[in-house]
């Protein structure tokens, strides 16, 4: 019988030199970095250098990309058109996922396949995404569109754009936490896609395209955004036991806890629930954080499931002010760096990725006559 791999589980399909995760340890490296330590130390587009590059920036290095990501931030016509075509019910993560098609088709450079195009064109969808992103989620609230300021850096540029006032540094910091952890974690689903899309030698565009759609689902990137449906759902600490009395009865999902890799508890959480906590503070929140605390609890002790990262940075989001369905569309933000990371590391050394199946469908039969009339 032939072992069938179902979700490819356990299957080691490449070599990968831009992150290591170690569910043992339940640690993450980017380029042999623990993850914790360049989030307590690095600006979100360090990281993404060190992500394509191998290496952290050089200080001209940084300066370098951090001038072209200040360059290059504005949301172009047609990218906005587009956007203003959708209708504003439109899913967030459909919206950003047809705003990088619309910005592929027209960059003339898209079918170079040069690793020096390929490092072009992820700093610009860097650069460019938190645009859409933040006009989206405006367009959404009836306001619009914010010009970049670059007197700010990325964190700071992307609240500003999304929110029209001076940018907290509290809460920037925060979400520069969480950029750098949303930023890279080998080959889960989405980066996989990119890595197959890749492989058959088309463009870096379209390969973020196909990985957008893959983050999309709630067993993946969605995770974040159904976390605080559930949050909402429950209501208060007090609900959670009942709540999930019925939730398991009906074999629901908690969203927001497992893994595929890790089993004892994800890398990521503690520094994300640490910045969780630093706004929690901030903003009062006691309330959401006994909610919190309550379903982690209570979750843990029935199933022995851990958090993953979606936990944490789901009501640290909320708090930052965005709306729940912009949540998946701000870790499209963050994994496009890893993302082209291993589109060019695919590219680099690249075989067509084309697994088998077994056939389980009916024996081969013949149409004896049961043929249409001419
Ligand atoms: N809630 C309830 N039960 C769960 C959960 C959960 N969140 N996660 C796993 N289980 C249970 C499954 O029901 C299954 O139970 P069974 O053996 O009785 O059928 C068992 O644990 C194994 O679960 P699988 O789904 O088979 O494990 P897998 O490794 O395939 O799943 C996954 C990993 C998809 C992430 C799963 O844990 C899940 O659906 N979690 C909720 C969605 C989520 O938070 N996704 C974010 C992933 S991390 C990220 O993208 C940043």
């Amino acid at each position: 019988m032939t072992d069938i791999k179902k979700g490819l589980a356990g299957v080691v399909v490449d070599y990968t030199a831009i992150s290591k995760v170690n569910p043992e340890t339940n640690s993450l490296l980017y380029r042999g970095y623990p993850v914790q330590e360049l989030a307590a130390t690095q600006p979100f587009e360090a990281v993404a250098y060190l992500l394509w590059h191998g290496e952290l920036p050089t200080e001209e290095q940084l300066a370098d990309l951090v001038a072209f990501e200040r360059a290059n931030r504005t949301l172009d016509p047609a990218v906005k058109t587009a956007i203003d075509l959708l209708p504003l019910e439109a899913h967030p993560m459909d919206v950003v996922r047809t705003a990088v098609s619309v910005l592929g088709a027209a960059d003339p450079a898209a079918f170079d396949n040069s690793r020096e195009s390929d490092v072009e064109k992820s700093r610009l969808l860097l650069a460019k995404i938190p645009a859409m992103v933040a006009y989206d989620q405006r367009r959404r609230r009836g306001q619009g569109l914010v010009e970049p300021r670059d007197d700010l850096d990325y964190a700071h540029n992307f609240l500003w754009m999304t929110f029209d006032e001076e940018p907290d540094p509290v809460v920037a910091a925060a979400f520069n936490v969480s950029m750098i952890l949303y930023a890279e974690h080998s080959f889960n689903a989405s980066t996989f896609t990119a890595r197959v899309i890749t492989s058959t030698m088309a463009d870096l565009y379209s390969a973020v395209v196909g990985a957008i759609g893959a983050l999309k689902g709630p067993l993946h990137g969605g995770a974040n955004e159904a976390v605080m449906h559930i949050l909402d759902e429950i209501g208060t600490a007090q609900n959670v036991g009942p709540w999930l009395d019925e939730a398991l009865a009906s074999k629901r999902k908690i969203m927001g806890f497992g893994h595929r890799v890790y089993k004892s508890g994800d890398s990521r959480v503690p520094t994300m629930k640490a910045a969780l906590d630093t706004l929690v503070e901030h903003y009062d929140a006691d309330e959401l954080a006994e909610l919190y605390d309550a379903l982690e609890s209570d979750f843990v002790s029935r199933k022995g499931i851990y958090p993953n990262l979606d936990y944490p940075s789901g009501p640290s989001y909320h708090l930052m002010g965005f709306d729940t369905l912009t949540f998946t569309p701000l870790f499209v933000a963050a994994r496009v760096a890893g993302w082209t990371a291993h589109i060019m590391e695919q590219a680099a050394s690249n075989a067509l990725i084309r697994p088998l199946s077994e056939y389980n469908g009916p024996d081969e039969r013949h149409l004896d006559g049961h043929v249409p009339d001419a």
